[in-house]
């Protein structure tokens, strides 16, 4: 593990960094922050340091990574094509947390698409990771740093928990920014389609380019029934069993409260989402064993930045039954909302 400041002055001769370089340019694997996630990191050109993030994340093979650039003109080596409404868009917001899904070049290693004929590339806007990028002169292919099927990490500490033994280092830049992963938009269909709802919001793209496409999946305010579980919806799931809990605060809150009773009830260690807003509340209750807040309400933008670690720790604390409060699906809203759903594994209640 290597400490680093991403506010010191010049990060170009920082040896923590120069050494983690080295290891992504010979093959190893190291994880390091972005503004959105931790993200695990081999070189995206060799199927042979690919197949290694496959290894220690044990993630299935079928799901590509995104690969990650240190400036612009890198694209060039793993896109073969940027459309305009692309081009438009890497103006706009690069770097930051927009993935473009593009034609691949032969360059990217085959694993990192899994066979895709398409390739996901973003530039982090984190200065240590674009410092390592360009130290090791290579695209870097880097998921999410965490076990196939944990929260992302926002931590070096989140990091470790999961692959410790398993990487050959981890930069530890302090807490990620964003909190949530960046968007992805495929830009070789017209208009583009949101295949992942992110950092960038749909608001913000369609202020670029016009019109952009959403998954039907994502949108669920129409939905009258509670959701059945799904297999693709356990992907960010906690230990325990998590409802979420949508409708009007003081009836949403009081469904909440009831359905914690039921739990404790039948003997389960019980957790609560709460807000800035709901805290005391949840604190002068007492149904629910652990509550944690995910900042205020209105300010959705904290709630990302707060979700992922909550998850964590209702697991750490061995929480097995959690309820959480809908929240507004505009905005950033849209990616909490997402990343909430799949951790419920689609048990919503509409109340
Ligand atoms: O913010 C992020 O995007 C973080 C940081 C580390 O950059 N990375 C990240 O990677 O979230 P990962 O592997 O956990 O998620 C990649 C997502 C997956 O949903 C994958 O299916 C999608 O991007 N993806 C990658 N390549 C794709 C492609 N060619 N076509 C469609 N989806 C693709
Ligand atoms: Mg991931």
């Amino acid at each position: 593990i290597w400490i680093v400041d991403k506010n010191v002055e010049n990060l170009k001769s920082c040896t923590q960094i120069v050494d983690a370089a080295r290891l992504l340019h010979d093959g190893e694997t190291v994880a390091f922050p972005t503004e959105t996630v931790y993200g695990l990191g081999a070189n995206a050109l060799s199927d042979e340091a690919v197949g290694k993030i496959f290894m220690a994340k044990g993630r299935p093979s079928d799901n590509p990574l995104i690969v990650h650039i240190g400036d612009k003109e890198q694209l060039r080596e793993v896109a073969a094509a940027l459309p305009e409404k692309g081009a438009a868009l890497v103006e706009a917001f690069w770097p930051g947390p927009l993935t473009l899904i593009l034609p691949k070049t032969d360059r990217v290693a085959s694993l990192v698409t899994a066979g895709l004929d398409t390739v996901g590339v973003r530039m982090p806007d984190h200065p240590i990771a674009l410092e390592l990028i360009r130290q090791a002169g290579v695209p870097v292919a880097a998921p999410s740093a965490n076990r196939s099927g944990r929260p992302s990490p926002t931590t070096a500490d989140h990091v470790l928990a999961d692959l410790t033994g398993r990487i050959a280092g981890v930069i530890d830049g302090g807490a990620t920014g964003v909190g949530v992963e960046s968007t992805v938009l495929d830009v070789t269909v017209d208009p583009p389609l949101i295949c992942r709802p992110g950092g960038i919001t749909r608001e913000q793209l369609e202020e670029v380019i016009g019109e952009v496409r959403l998954d039907p999946a994502f949108l669920q305010e129409s939905v009258e029934a509670p959701r059945s579980p799904g297999m693709k919806y356990t992907h960010y799931a906690p230990e325990g069993e998590m409802w979420l809990v949508q409708g009007e605060e003081s009836k949403a809150r009081e469904q909440m409260r009831v359905m914690l009773a039921e739990a404790k009830r039948h003997g389960r260690k019980t957790g609560v989402m709460a807000t800035e807003e709901s805290l005391s509340y949840w604190q002068q209750q007492k149904e629910a064993d652990v509550v944690l807040s995910l900042g205020s309400s209105r300010e959705l933008g904290e709630v990302a930045q707060q979700l992922y670690g909550a998850l964590r720790q209702f697991d750490d604390e061995q929480v097995q039954f959690i309820v959480s409060p809908a929240f507004p699906r505009t905005g950033i809203g849209m990616a909490v909302m997402n990343r909430l759903e799949k951790a419920a594994g689609g048990r919503i209640l509409f109340v």
